[in-house]
């Protein structure tokens, strides 16, 4: 069983399970390293080798730069150890896992349409399904060679059950054949919980929500946290979400139905493409621009939560921490690029 350890310190784990990455093996036994995609795209979790060998599961991820690949770095959630290794890599209790990933069968229990390309799957586990409020989980299908990331819609819970609003990703082999092949009694492999974009309840900030296409899924978990904790009355919730047509808009229907929605919530809505018979008489645009003409200075005041597709997120945090100067520790997303 190889062992992996941290230069300059006394840390050492074991990567117990053959298959592991050197990230999961570290973030299963409590071990606090950086990371965020764990899907080779961000370069949260880099590292260089100093002593033994491994295997790299993906030379060419978009996180390594040129300069990385003359430098020698790799990606922790790329890598395998194929004997005992000494490895250069930060680790800091800011990323200590309060829930260590699990890899479990997760079998499909319901399948609902939420919109023309987002359904929402229920998955059950035996063991309890514990993960914060907007975290993520790896799915790997049958047959398939690499696990995607998706968020979790629902909150952390004993029944073991897991929800995830996934949008259909035109040509994505996992949406593809989620879509296609995956009915109630299949079961897949489930590997969570991830990610650091999860609700903050020790804030005393009121919070922001911005959602674009499937990042519903975790913004809609984090609103159902917030809304449900009656730690959190006092906190107000402002929602934002950016559909592409009218037909694409959901999640108010969950939303209303959370307490207090009525009396500490607002719904935002504005849609990019309208068409001309749509008949849409609501806000139009992107997101960012709406929440921005909406909250202006109040923003530099709130716990901001984003999740969507790059182009979004990246518009969205350029105007959360450039244009109206929102500290960089209130604003929350996993980058997955
Ligand atoms: Fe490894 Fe994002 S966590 S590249």
């Amino acid at each position: 069983m190889p062992t992996v350890h941290l230069h300059n310190t006394d840390i050492r784990f074991e990567q117990s399970e053959a298959h592991d990455t050197l990230l999961r093996a570290g973030l299963s036994q409590g071990i606090g390293l950086p990371y965020e995609c764990n899907s080779g795209g961000c370069g949260s979790c880099k590292f260089e080798l100093l002593d033994g060998e491994i295997e790299e599961l993906w030379p060419d991820a978009p996180a390594l730069t040129p300069r990385d690949i003359r430098k020698g770095r790799k990606l922790a959630c790329q890598c395998r150890a194929l004997g005992d290794i000494t490895i250069r890599m930060p680790n800091d209790a800011q990323f200590v896992p309060l829930h260590r990933p699990r890899r479990q069968r997760a079998t499909l229990v319901a399948r609902r349409d939420v919109t023309a390309d987002i359904i929402e799957f229920r998955f059950h586990t035996d063991a309890p399904a514990h993960f914060l409020p907007g975290q993520y989980a790896m799915l790997t299908l049958n047959g398939a060679r690499t696990p995607r990331a998706y968020s979790m819609s629902n909150l952390g819970n004993d029944d073991g059950v897991w929800d995830f609003w996934i949008r259909r990703k035109p040509g994505g082999e996992v949406s593809e054949a989620l879509f296609a092949s995956l009915h109630p009694g299949d079961s897949l492999l489930l590997d969570g919980p991830y990610g650091l974009a999860h609700l903050q309840p020790a804030s005393p900030r009121d919070v922001l929500c911005i959602a674009g296409g499937s990042g519903i899924s975790p913004v809609l978990s984090i609103a159902r946290g917030l809304l449900s904790d009656p730690a959190l009355a006092e906190r107000r919730l402002h929602f934002f979400f950016g559909a592409r047509t009218p037909a694409d808009i959901c999640g108010l229907a969950e939303l209303q139905r959370l307490p207090g929605f009525n009396e500490r919530a607002g719904f935002h809505v504005a849609v990019s493409e309208p068409g001309a018979s749509d008949n849409w008489h609501g806000a139009t645009g992107f997101i960012h621009e709406l929440v921005s003409r909406t909250l202006g200075e109040k923003l530099a005041t709130l716990e901001c939560y984003l999740a969507g597709p790059p182009p979004m997120v990246q518009a969205t945090t350029r105007m959360l921490l450039l244009d109206h100067q929102v500290p960089q520790q209130q604003v929350h997303f996993d980058r997955f690029f």
